[in-house]
């Protein structure tokens, strides 16, 4: 990794952050964690570094966990970090499976930002057919991240769910989008061509705090929290029965809060019936929510996938200066995410000043599929950086980084990207947008203690 700046400021911060939420000024905390005096406020202002011994130290006498006080680290600090080809190659592995050959694996670009872990894999087992069945195939087990996947060559994509084995013959531009733990797999229908995957891993809010949490909590309270989406009026019932239970609310107090009938709230809340825009709204007022709050998302997804064949995939053009910059093509995806886009991106343009700027406020990924090299234009507060990337290169690109697409060398480049949300869901936005004036700085990087000593 690069010689990182901020990782002592942002770990200061969070102790600073910390032990106002735990209202301990300088010399409580420095009592506490058996500083000496005057030496916490270097501490927070990252002067004066917070090691291990401090953050255990903190935990242990203090109601939060080590990883509260532990920053994430910066390893993109120029907007967008590019993995080469070489460096993929660096990391091929072979895998085998019952004892034979099975994948090649190489990483693409990763960033510690963000949950990405794409892999480029090369199918090492061939068949003949489109048996599900076939015992060629060695399946996996699933996993917990969700996985785009974006075919090259004939490849023939399996995957389980309920017991039903599936296998869909893929070619490239095809693309499917998988829920967690599906147990799959993937075999060549020929060794004459090449034939791999861009295997797009991805956590999002799954990682981190919620997996922390509940693995705390356990298996049956995980079991409880788990609210179908089954596209069934089951679904709102479970969102407000869960707000009833909340507020300890019986459904009479919500038929008399909403002015609808006793048998009517009763149907809604067992999941009888769904309710119509009206009577949402009515619901919505009625527990305090917003009506956002009551409506559950939908799945386009069948047995665990979503299946986009390129023959049927939509795409559509971006204007540049004077013409087309790109013909931009929709991969598979879900509504369940409605934060990921899968983009196939055909540049056509040869003229880095008429193409247009791309920009977005999730994480994005891009690999260079194709033969032909393409530049990439970026700017990063204030700075303007110019990279060709060649066939098999790949970046991570932080959000809201605005990036733009030329041919590089005339062609016609072809880039794969991959946009994710991170941590920064629709709650946390809505929360910065609902901040004091100056609170997103300080939730940023925590600088002061929560009052002034020397009063007003
Ligand atoms: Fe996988």
């Amino acid at each position: 990794m690069r010689q990182e700046d901020g990782f002592a400021r942002r770990a200061g911060a969070l102790l600073r952050a910390a032990a106002n939420d735990l209202k301990r000024d300088d010399e409580n905390a420095e009592r506490d964690l058996g500083l000496e005096h005057g030496t916490f406020g270097p501490h927070t202002d990252g002067s004066r570094p917070v090691d291990w011994d401090l953050v255990r130290r903190a935990a242990q006498v203090w109601p939060l966990n080590e990883r509260d006080l532990l920053p994430v680290h910066d390893d993109c600090p120029l907007g967008v970090a590019v993995t080469r080809e070489k460096e993929s190659l660096a990391s091929s592995r072979v895998l085998s499976r019952a004892g034979a050959p099975y994948y090649e694996y190489r990483d693409t670009a990763m960033s510690r930002i963000a949950s990405y872990r794409p892999e480029w894999i090369r199918m090492l087992r061939t068949v003949d057919d489109d048996d599900a069945d076939n015992p060629l195939v060695q399946w996996n087990r699933g996993h917990l991240l969700y996985q785009f996947t974006y075919f090259v060559g004939p490849v023939n994509y399996y995957y389980r769910w309920n017991g039903a084995s599936h296998c869909v013959p893929m070619n490239t531009g095809d693309s499917v989008w998988a829920l967690p733990f599906g147990p799959h797999s993937f075999a060549a229908r020929s060794d004459a061509e090449p034939a791999y995957i861009l295997a797009l891993t991805y956590g999002g809010a799954l990682l981190g705090d919620a997996q922390r949490e509940l693995a705390v909590l356990g298996r049956q309270t995980a079991h409880e929290l788990a609210v179908p989406v089954a596209g069934e009026a089951r679904d709102t019932a479970a969102l407000i029965s869960s707000f009833l239970a909340a507020r300890a609310m019986p459904a009479a107090e919500l038929a008399a809060r909403t002015g609808l009938s006793r048998r009517r709230t009763e149907e809604l809340v067992a999941g009888s019936a769904a309710p119509d825009a009206a009577e949402l709204v009515l619901l919505a007022d009625g527990l305090g929510t917003s009506v956002r709050d009551l409506m559950p998302p939908r799945t386009g997804t069948a047995d665990g996938v979503s299946v986009q064949h390129a023959e049927s995939a939509r795409s559509w053009e971006v204007p540049g200066e004077g013409a087309a910059a790109y013909r931009i093509t929709g991969l598979a995806g879900d509504p369940l995410h409605p934060h990921t886009s899968a983009l196939q991106v055909d540049v056509l343009l040869g003229d880095v000043q008429r193409a247009a700027p791309l920009s977005t406020y999730q994480h994005q990924y891009l690999f260079v599929l194709g033969d032909d090299p393409v530049l990439l234009r970026w700017e990063f507060r204030g700075e303007r950086f110019d990279e060709t990337l060649r066939p098999g290169d790949s970046a991570y690109v932080r959000p809201g980084v605005p990036i733009v697409f030329a041919a590089a060398e005339g062609g016609r480049p072809r880039v794969l990207l991959l946009r994710i949300a991170g941590a920064v869901t629709p709650e946390i936005r809505h929360a910065l947008g609902t901040m004091a004036p100056g609170g997103i700085d300080r939730y940023v990087a925590e600088d002061r203690l929560w009052y002034s000593k020397e009063g007003n």
